[in-house]
């Protein structure tokens, strides 16, 4: 979702800037826009499509030692020039990030006063509003508190005051913000990718607070405009983990990585005995919630948390769970799964719970995310930055964590870390040509599995249909001949995993279904079985069941991304999607 960056200091405002918006590219957003001070003048620019129309538009030599930047993702009205960020009203310059829901409001008011506005969009009319604000009390930092409390829905601000060219402001409300330190010179960011190649220091900037920031001082308002002494951390990850080191593609890298992501997830848990996992022994039920990919994980520890621990385990989206009746009470634990620890409907879920007073654990791969933050407890997932909108790594690591979590709830610790590690590194280094190219020219495909391998069919065809644009479905097996069965033609692909071998049978007799009416069979398994019921197979090692999904998913990634190569997609930015979803 949009991306904010901002700078001043004495070096090139432009250039750093751009820099981070280039690094926030894998968000998502459909138009880019900087502002930035040039002798004491104020200018914008701004271009729909990628951020090259917006650097081709830039002249790189013009000094500036202040500027803020913006990467949108539409969400009031469409993605053009006037609609993106920055916007500007009289005497402020703002770029947002997130959702001003009492925006039409506000604008009735101000249209009342004689604003008048250029785009759709909520963020023109916070910034009229802040300069409407300002017009009756000249203090910004009032200003922007009061503002702050007017505002509904989510926001983070980077505003520029014409009267004051000497600060960069910011502030924010369930949108995520940081704010960075160089030497004589601070930043601001949606995310950390956006300074690494500046600083690795920064402070995470909490809800109502407003930040007023030059080249060599920061101070930080509460909402009661005291200042807040804030702690300073560092990021430990490197800047390579957020460049592709010759990849072609970060999605490729993510994948590569995923040995090292096992690794790392393992030895966090299992290494000090569990002392990371809190004691859950009060809990007798379980609400895992969360969206996308971290739902489909969410699903792999429902299999898990039930077969081995007997504790009821439901899980949910997390945009149909905040709206509907939960039964959970003080022996319930809602377990929030989230890459980001920011995606809105997520939080949502959380803040519900926690205010109707049941115990929230997040598992959550980035620090000091909203998520994070508000949960009782946080067990991070350790995948380090992901960059591509396609989540790989991610979602693995937190297959693992559910896996250790299953494991501490049944006081297992039998894991052999180095011989998965090591397979896991021979699936990543396969490759499937042959089906990848045949599944690039069809137009659609089918996911059967049963059981955890269904789940596994769930992340499978996502993966797929979002980086490759091909509709892909996943079934159980069992359920095809209830309908969806009559879609199957002549060369339709249809991806069978089983890994089961108590369910092998039951796979196989489906399998037979779908090929007597022409599929075209992928038959993922851990089984030595052969026969004339499958086209290609793709034999994957057996290993504990607690952890099979790890492997059983690396072919299910790598098809994606060979598919999506060979059909030429823009694989690590899908069309439409973002890697944040701030909003709901
Ligand atoms: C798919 C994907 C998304 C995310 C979903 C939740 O590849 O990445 O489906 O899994 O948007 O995002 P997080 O995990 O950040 O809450």
């Amino acid at each position: 979702m949009c991306g904010i960056t901002g700078y001043i200091g004495k070096n090139n405002a432009i250039k750093v800037v751009m820099d981070g918006l280039e690094s926030l590219e894998y968000r998502g957003y459909d138009s880019a826009g900087i502002a930035y001070i040039c002798d004491n003048k104020l200018n914008i620019i701004k271009e729909e499509g990628k951020i090259i129309n917006l650097k081709n538009s830039i002249d790189f030599n013009t000094k500036s030692s202040l500027a803020i930047g913006h990467t949108r993702w539409a969400t009031h009205g469409i993605p053009s020039k006037t609609n993106s960020h920055p916007h500007s009203s009289n005497k402020f310059i703002v770029v947002h990030n997130g959702i001003i829901e009492n925006y039409l409001e506000l604008k009735e008011e101000l249209l009342k006063n004689d604003y008048k506005f250029e785009s759709d969009t909520d963020t023109e009319v916070a910034c009229a509003y802040i300069d409407f604000l300002y017009k009756s009390d000249k203090n910004i930092l009032s200003v922007l508190n009061k503002a702050s409390k007017i505002f509904k829905g989510s926001y983070a601000f980077g505003i520029i005051c014409t009267d004051d060219l000497n600060h960069l402001y910011a502030l924010k409300k369930t949108s995520p913000l940081i704010i960075a330190f160089g030497n004589d010179e601070n930043y601001i960011a949606s995310d950390i990718p956006a300074i690494l190649k500046y600083t690795n220091k920064y402070m995470l900037l909490d809800d109502y607070e407003i930040a007023k920031i030059e080249s060599s001082k920061i101070e930080v308002y509460d909402s009661n405009m005291n200042l807040v002494d804030k702690k300073i951390l560092e990021f430990e990850g490197s800047i390579e983990s957020s460049i592709k080191c010759g990849y072609e593609h970060f999605m490729l890298k993510e994948i590569h990585e995923e040995s090292e992501v096992f690794v790392n997830t393992v030895k966090n848990y299992l290494d000090d005995n569990f002392k990371n996992i809190p004691d859950l022994s009060k809990y007798n039920k379980f609400h895992i919630v969360a969206c996308g990919s971290a739902y489909h994980a969410g699903l792999i520890g429902k299999y898990l948390i039930e077969k081995y621990s007997n504790i009821p385990t439901l899980v949910e989206v997390a945009s149909e769970y905040r709206y509907k009746k939960n039964f959970y009470d003080e022996n319930t634990l809602v377990i929030l799964i989230s890459q980001s620890g920011e995606t809105i409907d997520t939080l949502a879920c959380l803040l519900k719970a926690k205010s109707d007073n049941i115990d929230t654990l997040s598992i959550v791969n980035v620090f000091g995310s909203s998520i994070a933050r508000e949960s009782k407890y946080v067990l991070y997932t350790k995948a380090g930055c992901e960059i591509a909108v396609a989540t790989t790594k991610a979602y693995l690591a937190q297959i693992t964590l559910l896996a250790l979590i299953t494991m501490y709830l049944t006081n297992n610790k039998d894991i052999e870390t180095k011989y998965i590690s090591k397979l896991i590194d021979e699936e990543i280094n396969k490759t499937y040509e042959d089906i990848s190219l045949y599944i690039s020219k069809c137009k659609n495909v089918f996911f059967i599995g049963r059981g955890i391998d269904y789940a596994l069919g769930m992340e499978g065809a996502l993966k797929l249909k979002e980086i490759s644009y091909i509709n892909a479905s996943a079934y159980p097996a069992g359920e095809l001949k209830h309908g969806t069965i009559s879609l199957i033609e002549e060369g339709t692909p249809v991806i069978a995993i089983s890994t089961d071998n108590s369910l092998l049978e039951k796979t196989i007799s489906n399998i037979k279904e779908v090929k007597a009416r022409g599929a075209k069979v992928i038959f993922i398994t851990t089984s030595k079985i052969d026969g004339d019921f499958y086209d290609y197979k793709i034999e994957i090692p057996k290993i504990n069941d607690l952890l099979q999904s790890i492997i059983t998913i690396i072919p299910l990634q790598i098809i994606a991304y060979e598919v999506a190569k060979y059909l030429g997609c823009d694989i690590d930015k899908p069309r439409n999607l973002a890697k944040s979803v701030t909003v709901e």
